[in-house]
């Protein structure tokens, strides 16, 4: 049975702790409509007690946004909540995201708190946000290297407290997709309304597992996915919301899974991200880079000439991408060469690409790609001219 995932984008606010990325608020509020054209169910556009700046994106955003859920972050301290109550409070549909750290190495070290007091402050913060929010969500931060005793003991906390949205964030991204779906199976036994809950996952990438993890633990119970456009975020990034949508669409097979997403948008939000936090999005990035539907040695593209699902899993007019490209290299073959002539309007025959093939691979050799330009002055030297 297919079940709803619900995606949740935090590019606004976890997305601008990248170095060096600071979105303007007209930048907020026009990401935040793109995202909304996306079809994410939920927008985290700030954390409001952090600045004036963050109050004001957020209060522009709760205003601006008319179908997607918008939520401002708060730590488990009322002045944080105040603050997200008042610049929320114009907004159409609207939560809270309430969080406090639960592994040991940050109690001790970084909160200098003990569990007791932990636990304090998770039932007060959340019982106090639960007077403003009907949803409130809970985070145990670096709940994935939080005893898996503690880390149940807090979120029972959170739920007996009135918090309907659970989010286990994955906040140094340590853990893997194996592990994960272990820590899920333990809070399924552990808490008894676990079907109730909206659990949701937060993983960062700091080992290159963020969206594996994300998905594995769609299959391990949760139904809302937190990350954000291209990926960006703290140090190594979040999980790239654009990667977890088209995993769900082309292996609707194995998560049987459904999601609000409209595909044909991606690359659009995509490119309106990179624009905006002036990062380029990597060539060979899944889904969203210039080569993700490029394909050049010569065994691909003749594949992909006779069939493209040989090598494509993913169309790029499903993402909004260009079509597909076959760059002309030292490793295309004949069969490439021959048909990007034909489409420059040159009659070649089998026979023709015996002269023309050699002359096209001496280029070939030393250059990357071998420009139209170039393809032209070879037809020039062996006399053929466009029909
Ligand atoms: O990574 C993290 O733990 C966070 C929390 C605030 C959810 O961003
Ligand atoms: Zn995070």
């Amino acid at each position: 049975m297919s079940k709803y995932i619900q995606f949740f984008d935090t590019t606004l606010r976890d997305g601008e702790q990248t170095i060096g990325v600071n979105f303007s608020i007209d930048e907020k509020v026009a990401i935040a409509k793109q995202l909304e054209n996306w079809g994410v169910d939920v927008i985290e556009a700030g954390f409001p007690v952090a600045s004036k700046g963050d109050f004001e994106a957020v209060t522009a955003v709760a205003k601006a946004v008319k179908h997607a859920r918008v939520t401002g972050l708060a730590r488990a301290r009322k002045g944080d909540i105040d603050a997200c109550v008042k610049a929320t409070s114009m907004a159409t549909h609207k939560q809270i995201h309430v969080f406090i750290a639960t592994s040991p190495i940050h109690r001790e070290d970084k909160l200098n708190m003990t569990k007791e007091q932990v636990i304090d402050a998770i039932t007060y913060s959340v019982d106090y946000a639960h007077k403003f929010f009907d949803i409130v969500e809970f985070s145990p931060e670096d709940a994935t290297r939080t005893e898996p005793d503690f880390l149940v003991e807090s979120i029972q906390a959170a739920i007996d407290a009135g918090a309907t949205v659970i989010n286990i964030p994955d906040t140094v991204g340590y853990t893997n997709p194996q592990e994960f779906e272990k820590l899920f199976k333990n809070l399924r036994n552990n808490i008894p309304m676990f079907d109730q809950i909206t659990f949701s996952v937060h993983c960062h990438d700091d080992l290159g597992m963020a969206v594996a993890n994300s998905l594995e633990a769609i299959k391990a119970g949760a139904t809302r996915i937190e990350g954000t456009i291209n990926g960006i975020g703290e140090r190594a990034g979040n999980a790239a919301l654009e990667e977890v949508a088209a995993a769900m669409y082309v292996r609707k097979d194995y998560y049987h899974a459904e999601n609000n997403i409209d595909m044909a948008e991606t690359k659009k939000t995509s490119d309106m991200i990179s624009h905006c936090s002036e990062m380029a999005v990597p060539h060979n990035k899944a889904v969203v880079g210039a080569n993700a539907f490029a394909h050049e040695s010569g065994i691909h593209q003749d594949g992909m000439l006779k069939n493209p699902q040989t090598y494509e899993i993913l169309t790029p007019a499903v993402v909004g991408a260009n079509k597909t490209s076959l760059p002309l290299g030292k490793l295309s073959g004949s069969h490439a060469v021959m048909q990007k002539l034909q489409t420059m309007g040159y009659q070649v025959t089998r026979d023709d690409m015996k002269v023309i093939f050699p002359r096209f691979k001496n280029i070939a050799d030393n250059t990357s790609i071998v420009s139209e330009s170039e393809l032209k002055n070879i037809m020039r030297e062996v006399n053929k001219v466009t029909a």
